[in-house]
């Protein structure tokens, strides 16, 4: 063989072997991604898609129970502390947070008719995010202050340096997740990390007082066997869980009842009944309204509207992981078979929350949907003539549902109830449609409006939001 020939040949040879190494590479590829697997019998219906990706979703109405994952920690904490007494501890602890921020300036109004023009979400989500987060880690003492009023005054400043930075991280979130940031959006995000786990840590909690139990027993609980670094970093976790969804709720909750008039109204009746049958009244001078646990179980139209809001608005993604072959029973009484290592996704939004079997109309907001004919709570709701056991999930289900969400609830209805007794509030356009989603946070909790920058100048809230207007 001359020269010539022996590296035709190695070339050859080398290119086949190369050629040979992609198309095992990919095949092994495809195969991991599950391109070549076959539906088994009874397993639900998979569409591969462009690029195929196991995840089984499920998105039909359906009886669904978790996965048995360990959350002893989590859950007793929130058993103690987001029920029953302790929720009532917390929810008192709310109220006062919320006074502090939005009826601290009471009395000082040089001109009462004076409108203040804001944006309805940043307000909403402003007001929210900071009182939930006073309220769970804990407020500045007089002692290390001066008084009570520099403390006060401190934790509305340091609140809202916290929300800004939030906020920030909030709208890096999606992309984060999607893990499509570009670089200069990892270096922020990044950037806002360190600022949180800085700001959350135990070093400096320690020198707040009125830390919620919550927050307290979760890091204490966690640091036998934990990195004080890593309790830092599941102080965020806790933040952004807590409050990424409360704050935007609020805002939709205010936006249907504006948009709603005899929502408005009939909120507003109930609101001012169960203020009076109190005792309490909004008076120049007088004490501020204290909104009791007690007197927040006595709002079954609040209620309702708060339901018929998450119903409209939260949609969040239930993700599971499979850990082993399973049969999922659906509500019709179909069963598929589930393979271990799969993942489930439900997706209650359409699902569940917009079904029309369900809930007839259901793009409508309707304030009375979740009250039975007699005032109370309604439970009943059917598709294909059987009662429906989940009709709507805003919380997820299962053994991941939502601890915070009676703490939630109280924080929407504490917000609004707070907002109707002591200020006028009105759109800048009465005429303003209801904002689409922003498409981004589609399976992240609550979704967010497509247009806060419009909100702030075009929406806004032509509000005394400074001057209690009984005055
Ligand atoms: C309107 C407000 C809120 C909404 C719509 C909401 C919704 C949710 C949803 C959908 C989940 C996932 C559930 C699942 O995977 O099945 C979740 C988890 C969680 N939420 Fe909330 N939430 C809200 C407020 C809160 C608050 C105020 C707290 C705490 C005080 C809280 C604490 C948590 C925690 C700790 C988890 C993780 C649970 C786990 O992994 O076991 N949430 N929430």
């Amino acid at each position: 063989m001359n020269k010539k020939m022996f590296w035709v040949k190695l070339k050859t040879f080398l290119l086949l072997t190369l050629f040979l190494c992609v198309l095992a590479c990919l095949f092994g590829g495809l195969c991991i991604l599950g391109f070549f697997r076959q539906r088994r019998p009874g397993e639900p219906p998979l569409d591969k898609g462009w690029i195929p990706c196991w995840v089984v979703f499920i998105s039909e109405t359906l009886c669904y129970n978790g996965t048995g994952n360990e959350h002893s920690i989590l859950d007793a904490a929130s058993q103690k502390h987001l029920k029953g007494h302790g929720l009532q501890i917390m929810t008192e602890t709310m109220m006062s947070k919320l006074q502090n921020l939005m009826l601290h300036h009471l009395g000082s109004c040089e001109n009462q008719k004076s409108w203040k023009e804001d944006g309805l979400f940043n307000y909403c989500y402003n007001i929210v995010f900071r009182a939930g987060y006073l309220a769970l880690y804990g407020n500045a003492t007089a002692q290390t202050e001066g008084d009570e009023e520099k403390a006060s005054a401190k934790d509305r400043t340091e609140s809202e340096v916290l929300f800004h930075e939030f906020r920030k991280y909030d709208k890096l979130f999606p992309n984060l997740a999607y893990g499509v940031l570009t670089p200069k959006g990892k270096r922020e995000a990044n950037r806002l990390l360190s600022f949180f786990w800085d700001t959350l840590s135990m070093e400096r909690i320690k020198s707040k007082e009125n830390i919620s139990g919550w927050i307290w027993d979760m890091s204490h609980n966690r640091k036998e066997g934990m990195q004080e670094s890593m309790i830092d970093r599941y102080m965020f976790v806790l933040l952004f869980v807590s409050q990424s969804n409360t704050g935007p709720s609020s805002f939709w909750l205010l936006f249907y009842l504006m948009k709603h008039p005899d929502a408005m109204e009939a909120v507003r009746n109930e609101v001012l009944k169960v203020l009076k049958e109190s005792g309490q009244e909004v008076r120049p001078g007088g004490p501020l309204v204290n909104l009791t646990h007690e007197m927040l179980m006595k709002t079954p139209v609040l209620d309702s509207a708060v339901e018929e809001t998450l119903r409209l608005v939260a949609a969040p993604l239930l993700t599971r992981s499979v850990l082993q072959d399973m049969t999922l029973k659906m509500a019709d009484g179909r069963e598929f078979l589930i393979r271990k290592g799969d993942r489930m996704a439900v997706f209650p939004y359409i699902a569940v929350h917009t079904d029309p079997e369900i809930h007839p109309d259901p793009f409508t907001f309707k304030y009375d949907r979740f009250l039975t004919p007699e005032g109370t709570k309604k439970t009943d709701f059917y598709k294909g003539g059987k009662r429906v056991r989940y009709y709507t999930m805003p919380w997820g289900s299962g053994v991941s549902m939502c601890p915070g969400r009676f703490f939630a609830t109280n924080e929407l209805k504490q917000f609004v109830f707070l907002m109707l007794v002591y200020f006028d509030f009105e759109l800048m356009n009465p005429d303003e449609k209801i904002p689409h989603f922003d498409a981004n946070r589609w399976g992240f909790g609550t979704m967010q409006p497509d247009r806060e920058s419009n909100f702030v100048t075009g929406l806004g809230i032509k509000s005394s939001t400074h001057c209690p207007k009984k005055y």
